[in-house]
């Protein structure tokens, strides 16, 4: 098997080849479009890697693409869900047990879909709290004593949607608040175990399948033209920064959140159809498992 065009750029030419020899990553959510790229620039970089994820067959294809990128990589697809504790504490164990080690976690399993408050049930608000939240718990949880014994990093995947008031995403938006919080309590209680915590906040990154859903042209272009840099992000610029948290420049680096979006979230606000599809009661268009389903609120 031939690597896809997708993993063709994975992060930027300045690292050090070999930069991760022997180490090992495990990433929960690592078959999706921003974790995958993080996790192939590690291996082409030296390291193994596990990825967890929902989706046995995807997830088990992910990883054998992932697997061709560097001679020798060693790279386990793993199916399960991070709401569920155990599966997260047997995925842990299996990593240990066929890549021997694990020295850096991403926690990036994360449900994501518009709709507003109206339109969201209560089950829907929680199933993205527990897949988020509850998910990054569990899954610090399951590494904590193979993180111990490594002096590892943790890095969650949040967003920046949280910092102004983004309209459809109240479920989002507080899942990925508790996310930053859960960070800087462990950058605090870990710290002197020697393992760091940060977290890598990603703006519009083009390709993505949260992006995918909000792409008609326009409204792509309005995201283009607010973003200070005039373009959306690559996953490879997401990679990147994770390589440096990873690596002996980021050592120091304990409790925080780097922003990688362009300068994007400053000029966050409502784009496009705001207020009008809250004023004139349609029901937004493009969302997926929303049509003839999901008009009407549940509460
Ligand atoms: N709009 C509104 N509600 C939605 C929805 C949508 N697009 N998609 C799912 N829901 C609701 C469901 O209807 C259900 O609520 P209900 O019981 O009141 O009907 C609830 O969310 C849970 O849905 P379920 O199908 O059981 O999914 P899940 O618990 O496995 O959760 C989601 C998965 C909801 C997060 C789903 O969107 C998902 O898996 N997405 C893929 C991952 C992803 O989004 N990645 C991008 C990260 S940025």
């Amino acid at each position: 098997m031939s690597p896809p065009a997708f993993f063709a750029k994975t992060h930027s030419s300045v690292w050090s080849p070999n930069l991760f020899a022997d180490k090992v990553v495990l990433c929960t959510g690592g078959a999706g479009t921003i974790c995958s790229v993080q996790v192939a620039a590690l291996i082409k970089l030296g390291a193994n890697a596990a990825i967890l994820g929902r989706r046995a067959a995807h997830t088990s294809e992910v990883a054998s693409q992932l697997a061709t990128l560097r001679p020798g990589a060693r790279v386990l697809g793993i199916s399960c869900d991070v709401r569920d504790a155990s599966s997260l504490i047997a995925a842990a164990e299996q990593t240990v047990k066929e890549l021997g080690r694990i020295d850096f976690l991403i926690a990036g399993a994360a449900g994501n879909f518009l709709a507003s408050v109206e339109q969201l049930s209560t089950n829907a608000f929680k199933s993205v709290m527990d897949i988020d939240v509850l998910g990054s718990y569990n899954i610090v949880k399951a590494c904590l004593p193979y993180l111990k014994w490594s002096k590892g990093r943790i890095l969650f995947v949040s967003a920046t949607l949280h910092y102004t008031g983004s309209p459809f995403q109240i479920h989002v938006s507080a899942a990925k608040a508790a996310v930053d919080a859960l960070s800087r309590v462990l950058a605090v209680e870990l710290g002197p175990l020697g393992i760091t915590s940060n977290v890598v906040a990603p703006g519009p990154i083009a390709g993505t399948e949260g992006i995918s859903r909000l792409a008609t042209e326009s409204y792509m272009e309005a995201v283009r033209k607010s973003t200070p840099l005039q373009r959306l992000g690559e996953a490879y610029n997401i990679a990147d920064a994770t390589i440096f948290l990873f690596s002996e420049a980021g050592s120091y680096v304990n409790g925080d959140i780097i922003v990688v979006d362009g300068g994007a979230w400053h000029r966050q606000g409502s784009l496009g159809e705001y207020p009008d599809v809250l004023l004139d009661g349609t029901v937004i268009e493009g969302v997926r498992g929303m049509k003839g389903k999901k008009g009407e609120s549940k509460l």
